[in-house]
């Protein structure tokens, strides 16, 4: 059974798929981490991030391993570096690519398949492409203004006011919403939630209430 979780950056998707994870005993993935990791591929290989192709070729030469939430890239742990604000730039122009897509997605369906396929999936096309049929979908929602008041509560986001936090997050959803290949959008079978003015407990226990016990 896979649950999907998606929606833009800062709504909360991580919170509320680990708790929901946790809660009914699956495992949790999170595919952007998959999406920074090729990010470092391409930014560590040189290649133009302008060049598709040669995008593409860099982020197939690595092995991609996400494992107890930390992610591996050639063996070795991204997962710092993966939220520096030069991935942070960079992955939405790579994760745009549908070459790099096709890559991510086989790789998320294989770590979901070799846990028993019982997994909560966060990301912005789980629902639409990743697994389209997923027993749950949520699409989770909030005020630009309440997203990067949660991000600026982020390691990621140390240092940074909220006004170039809420900049950076409108520059990177315009990308992930108007991309050609897989763009961040609700299934027409998702549930959306605006969690502009719930706490991240009301918003656990709706995910809860969508989920068959059995
Ligand atoms: O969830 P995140 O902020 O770590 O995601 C980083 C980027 O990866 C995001 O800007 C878009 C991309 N992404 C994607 O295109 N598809 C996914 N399923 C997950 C993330």
């Amino acid at each position: 059974m896979v649950i999907a979780i998606d929606g833009p950056g800062g709504v909360g998707k991580s919170t509320v798929a680990r708790r929901v994870a946790a809660a009914i005993g699956a495992s949790y993935l999170n595919t952007g981490a998959y999406y920074r990791a090729a990010t470092i591929a391409a930014l560590d290989a040189g290649a133009p991030l302008d060049d598709p192709e040669a995008v593409t070729a860099a982020v197939a030469a690595a092995e991609y391993a996400f494992v107890g939430e930390h992610m591996l890239l050639d063996g070795r742990d991204v997962s710092e570096r993966s939220r520096s604000p030069e991935v942070t730039g960079a992955v939405s122009i790579v994760s745009a690519i549908p070459g790099v897509r096709a890559l991510m997605v086989a790789c998320q369906r294989r770590w979901v398949a070799e846990r028993g396929g019982r997994a909560v999936v966060e990301g912005r096309d789980i629902g639409t492409v990743v697994f389209p049929d997923a027993a749950v979908k949520v699409f989770l929602t909030a005020s630009e203004t309440e997203r990067a008041r949660r991000r600026a509560g982020d390691r990621e986001a140390a240092g940074l006011d909220v006004g170039s936090i809420a900049e950076a997050l409108r520059r990177r959803d315009h990308i992930d919403s108007t991309r050609e290949t897989s763009p961040l959008t609700a299934a027409d079978d998702a549930v959306t939630i605006d969690t502009t003015t719930y706490g991240a407990e009301a918003v656990i226990a709706i995910v809860l209430g969508l989920v068959d016990p059995a």
